[in-house]
């Protein structure tokens, strides 16, 4: 008897003693998912092919670093002793050796598992069995959990991810805490003091705009994703941050789709995973994927997350302050055709009501930088005149002109 109130004691202890490892994600976390292009068709040498291509194609040297397992890295049963086991066949050298081996390349380890009694693919979920897979993990090397909700039938959201973010960091081992449950609870309101990233929607979908019914599930075009959760900004910052899902940059939009989704989650300040086959990105894709000057307005260390600031005609204006008040300004051409812009940035003073920033260019005039483009273009005090063509758009970084 004095046994089991002993450990319940620890455990109301360590639930609410427990601190999170802010320092983890003070930027959005950058990495790779298997997910979205090779569901549970995952194996060692796949993920060996990854880490080379993070090297040889200069992704280690824009920041992306996390290597993430999705579902089907397990063995359909748990063993004896209740312990998760790699599928054999899959990783026949087990995972504290790819561990090992991504660590040597200086990248980082991620896993994926789920709240409920199985994972969303059939796999043992770990439900029950939190604090011995935890230790797993950390016995493994792992960095980054990526946790989902499938089968969870009546647990409570909050408890459920509390349950598992206490147990990781009982394990005292630093990991970044991945919550996955689709945004149905509004894990923005309560999440940020156990989990570093929080999914704001169901899963993603390779294209601009559209919806596809599964059945009992939808997934999600890029701008249903942007549109679906629009008044949330405000719940992210470092240390925490919403997440729109893993990218689909490469996977089959248009390279000017492409180009959008990317520069929508770099103003949204989202953990950038990329989800394609990084062994054989074409040169388009990488250029998208590895753009430094976009990448810094996504890992920028204010952490605010951009806004709407209008939408007309098929044409938005989206706007991010940055460090040193300098800001972030991205026009997105939302229709099938190309459209003129014609904006002039003196009769448009951008107001950031939440956090509290403002862009007037009345007094002061800023340089505009085309950051895809790589172009300076013609600075505030004149109305910037272009065409952004169908689904595209034109980002901009905007500093102060020095005399
Ligand atoms: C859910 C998640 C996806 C992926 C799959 C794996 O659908 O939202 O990102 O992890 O499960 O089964």
């Amino acid at each position: 008897m004095r046994k089991i109130f002993f450990a319940i004691f620890t455990l109301i202890c360590y639930l609410s003693f427990a601190q999170k490892n802010e320092s983890l994600a003070k930027t959005p976390p950058m990495g790779w998912n298997s997910w979205n292009t090779f569901e549970t068709k995952i194996d060692e040498e796949l993920i060996k092919g990854v880490v080379d291509a993070f090297l040889k194609d200069g992704l280690k040297d824009a920041g992306y670093t996390y290597i993430v397992l999705d579902d089907g890295w397990m063995a359909m049963e748990r063993d004896a002793q209740g312990n998760l086991v790699p599928d054999p066949k899959k990783f026949p050298n087990g995972l504290k050796h790819l561990s090992d081996y991504i660590h040597s390349k200086g990248l980082k380890f991620g896993i994926y598992n789920c709240a409920g009694d199985k994972t969303c693919g059939g796999y043992p979920g770990s439900h029950g069995h939190e604090s011995q897979d935890a230790l797993m993990y950390a016995s493994w090397g792992v960095d980054f959990l990526k946790y989902d909700w499938c089968n969870t039938q009546n647990l409570n959201t909050e408890v459920a991810y509390k349950t598992m973010s206490s147990a990781i960091m009982a394990t005292g081992r630093p990991m970044i805490f991945s919550l996955c449950e689709w945004g149905n609870s509004s894990p923005w309101t309560w999440a940020e003091k156990i989990g570093h990233l929080w999914r704001t929607t169901g899963d993603i979908y390779p294209c601009f705009d559209c919806e596809v019914n599964h059945g009992t599930w939808t997934s999600w075009g890029v701008m249903k994703i942007v549109n679906m959760r629009a008044d949330i900004r405000k719940y992210a910052g470092p240390g925490h941050w919403n997440d729109p899902d893993m990218m689909e940059v490469g996977n089959g939009m248009s390279f000017a789709e492409d180009r959008a989704h990317f520069a929508l989650w770099c103003m949204m300040a989202a953990p950038l995973i990329m989800g394609n086959d990084v062994r054989k990105s074409s040169k388009e894709t990488l250029s998208i994927l590895t753009n430094k000057e976009l990448i810094a307005i996504d890992q920028d260390s204010l952490g605010i997350q951009a806004f709407r600031v209008s939408k007309k005609d098929s044409l938005e204006v989206w706007a991010k302050p940055l460090v040193n008040k300098e800001w972030a300004i991205c026009f997105l051409n939302t229709s099938k055709k190309a459209q003129n812009l014609n904006f002039n940035w003196l009769a448009n003073p951008i107001v950031d009501s939440v956090f509290d920033y403002s862009l007037n260019m009345t007094g002061t005039i800023f340089t505009v930088k085309d950051l895809y483009n790589n172009l300076q273009l013609t600075p505030t005090k004149k109305p910037l005149q272009t065409v952004i063509g169908a689904h595209d758009v034109l980002v901009v970084r905007l500093a102060k002109k020095k005399d």
